[in-house]
């Protein structure tokens, strides 16, 4: 078992929130606070990196995102293809190994297949796995791993959240210990509702064009000041107990 730090997170899952009123606080269209958006996802999984976090994960695009109007979400849709040549080489460098995760069904076949070159390109990376939510719902989520489970032939009575856990999205990774919104909404928005069971929540106004070192840093020390005991008492074993019940 991996020796466990308990002031940096292993895993941080992230809710991008705040690009349009980025924008339209500077009187530029949304589409432009999602570019921003993209340039500080870039910087967050660097610093991420650097501070030793294994896993990031974040919502980019999800289930309940296609009511936006049909401009925002085809931009969106031209994002990930941008964003994927102009930054998978230097991710795929750097170490990153990057997963998609979501429901690729509805989406067109070029960004299927920019997903699908991403994740060849940084299959063997190490360094740090960056997770993309994309046209997530947590609740599509466990209705698609209870779907697996059963066209697997797992028998109800077999059916554990242990065995549950390795039909869910996020199955190559724990579950987050730190999940972070910005854009000053509190509340989860159907993100990883089965995995944040025990993550530690922390809210912030930043805007996510804006979130940068300072910020991460922010939430990592009200992390690390925070008594994690699992639903049990005060140990020294608490931190293990989460490593368990959740190992990649
Ligand atoms: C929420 O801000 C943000 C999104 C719905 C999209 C987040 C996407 C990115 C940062 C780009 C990621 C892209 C790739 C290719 C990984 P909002 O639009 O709801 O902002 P608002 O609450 O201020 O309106």
């Amino acid at each position: 078992m991996k020796p466990v730090s308990t002031s940096i997170p292993r895993h941080v899952a992230i809710v991008m929130d705040g690009n349009g009123r980025w924008a339209n606080k500077r009187f530029m269209p949304r589409f432009v606070g999602h570019k921003q958006g993209v340039d500080a996802l870039m910087r967050t999984v660097k610093a991420c990196a650097d501070r030793g976090i294994e896993y990031v994960t974040v919502f980019a695009f999800s289930s309940e995102n296609w009511k936006r109007p049909e401009e925002e979400v085809s931009g969106l849709m031209g994002l990930v293809l941008v964003a994927v040549s102009k930054y998978l080489a230097k991710l795929a460098s750097e170490g990153v190994r990057i997963r998609i995760v979501g429901d690729r069904e509805a989406v067109s076949s070029q960004v299927r297949a920019a997903w699908d070159e991403t994740e060849r390109r940084t299959e063997h990376n190490e360094r740090i796995t960056l997770s993309v939510a994309f046209n997530y719902g947590g609740r599509w989520d466990v209705v698609q791993a209870c779907r697996r489970a059963i066209e697997a032939g797992v028998p109800a009575h077999e059916l554990t959240e242990a065995r549950l856990s390795e039909f869910m999205a996020l199955s190559h990774a724990p579950d987050p210990d730190l999940f972070i919104r910005t854009g000053g909404e509190v509340r989860i928005s159907n993100f990883l509702l089965w995995q944040v069971a025990y993550s530690e929540l922390h809210f912030t106004d930043c805007l996510w064009p804006d979130f940068g070192d300072a910020e991460l840093d922010a939430a990592i020390a009200t992390f690390a000041a925070r008594d994690r005991r699992f639903g049990g008492v005060k140990t020294a074993l608490a931190p293990l107990m989460a490593d368990t019940r959740s190992a990649a």
